[in-house]
């Protein structure tokens, strides 16, 4: 697998990456409006340059993607926000996550922000582990009640 920065030739599969995001985290990620914020924003920051960045395999398929993208209404300038990162479960495992976020960082730190920021369900324990081993720290909990 090569890690790469996406370009908007990907943005078809990254989109498609960023649906099974949305389906398989559903419990936080929430409903297609969300969906399509999330799509704008990160159809941008692959536009911008920013810390987009996907796994392609030989075949020039894509197994995997990260986004991390600041400028975030709400959201310090200094602060870059991990949009999502996905790999495909065929691919999970080989430490293709990991790569992933080392483009990421090292990309986010490129750009001058001082953190990334992310949200996960406390049932992601997959997510939340691979966010630790690279130094993430859970620095608070989102409290909800459905209506
Ligand atoms: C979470 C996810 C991105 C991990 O991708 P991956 O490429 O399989 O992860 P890696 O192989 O790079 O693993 C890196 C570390 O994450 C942790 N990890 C990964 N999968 C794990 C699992 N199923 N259970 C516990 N820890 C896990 C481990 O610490 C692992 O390091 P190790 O292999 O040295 O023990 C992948 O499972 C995924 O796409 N899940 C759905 C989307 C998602 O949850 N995104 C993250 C939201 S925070």
């Amino acid at each position: 697998m090569t890690v790469r920065p996406a370009t908007q030739e990907d943005w078809p599969s990254v989109k498609k990456l960023l649906r099974f995001t949305f389906s398989e985290l559903r419990d936080t990620c929430g409903s297609d409006d969300i969906f399509d914020v999330a799509s704008h924003v990160v159809s941008r920051g692959i536009d911008t340059g920013e810390a987009v960045f996907v796994a392609e395999d030989q075949m020039g398929e894509l197994g995997g993607y990260v986004a991390w993208v600041g400028k975030i209404p709400g959201m310090p300038d200094d602060v870059a926000f991990g949009v999502g990162t996905y790999v495909l479960p065929k691919h999970r495992g080989n430490g293709l996550s990991e790569r992933l976020r080392d483009a990421a960082i090292a990309r986010c730190r490129e750009l001058g922000y001082r953190r990334v920021r992310g949200e996960a369900s406390n049932k992601n324990t997959a997510g939340i582990a691979s966010c630790e081993k690279l130094g993430f720290q859970v620095v608070g909990v989102v409290v909800e009640k459905a209506l």
